[in-house]
């Protein structure tokens, strides 16, 4: 294992792109990369006025489910892109098979699927750039088909539409991670149960030291090609 970042002058820093970073997780990842030595281009519905200030962080704003990501690839132009972190993501309400609309259904995976989708195949030139390029899709403990068959989230009540479509987003960790082979690695990260808008009854993570976590295990590792790992507890069963 090797360190990505060291003290490098700025005109050397490497590149992270992070999608959803106007508050919740995103927002401290991007805040956290920037502090720890990287230049960081985050992807946005909405601007920061946090991120606004903070020095080495340039904000587009779009939608990762929109077909336009024109201002995105602009702003990054032909620099390699080191690390993709699709975080953006978003939750339902219908907990049973009577509430699941499908508007519902086709939001989530337009956000949650097709948003990580769209945006890794739009850098994907940048990203064989990389030194040791890295792509983290945000996903959940809930997308495990092994743990949900088993039945130790029954107790909770979450949506058709966010189960269906993490799940579904871990499939396309694992179908990405098999195309791009050694060229570029492919991550699904679980942050824990933060305590953001979307959070579950049960939250009780700071996103801050979750963010910190994954800068730290990013860094750590250059090697991992594929993994399902919860920032709070390790390895995931798919
Ligand atoms: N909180 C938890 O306990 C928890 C647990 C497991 C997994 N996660 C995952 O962690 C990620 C971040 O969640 P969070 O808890 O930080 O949620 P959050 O506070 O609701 O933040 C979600 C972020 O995604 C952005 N976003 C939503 N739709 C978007 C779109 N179409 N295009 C671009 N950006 C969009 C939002 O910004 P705009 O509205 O400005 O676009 C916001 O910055 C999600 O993928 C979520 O599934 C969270």
């Amino acid at each position: 294992m090797s360190s990505i970042v060291s003290d490098a002058p700025a005109d050397t820093r490497p590149l992270a792109v992070v999608t959803g970073a106007s508050k919740g997780f995103g927002l401290e990842v991007a805040r956290a990369l920037a502090a720890g030595g990287w230049d960081v281009v985050t992807l946005s519905r909405s601007r920061s006025v946090e991120l606004d200030q903070v020095p080495f962080l340039t904000q587009v704003q779009g939608d990762v489910a929109s077909a336009d990501l024109a201002g995105l690839v602009a702003t990054v132009g032909d620099r390699p892109v080191d690390l993709l972190v699709n975080n953006a993501g978003v939750g339902g309400t219908g907990t049973n098979l009577a509430s699941l609309s499908a508007d519902e259904l086709e939001h989530c995976f337009s956000v949650n699927v097709w948003g990580p989708a769209r945006v890794s195949g739009a850098l994907l030139p940048n990203l064989r750039l990389g030194a040791h390029p890295l792509v983290v899709n945000i996903t959940s403990r809930l997308a495990s088909l092994n743990r949900q068959a088993s039945g130790e989230y029954r107790h909770l009540s979450s949506s058709y539409a966010y189960r269906i479509t993490k799940a579904a987003q871990n499939m396309l960790t694992v179908c990405m991670a098999a195309e791009l082979g050694a060229s570029v690695r492919v991550w699904a990260v679980h942050p824990g149960r933060l305590r953001t808008a979307m959070a579950v009854a049960d939250a009780d993570g700071d996103p801050a030291e979750a963010a910190e976590r994954l800068v730290t295990l990013v860094q750590a590792d250059t090697e991992t090609q594929l993994a399902y790992i919860a920032l709070d507890e390790g390895p995931l069963p798919w």
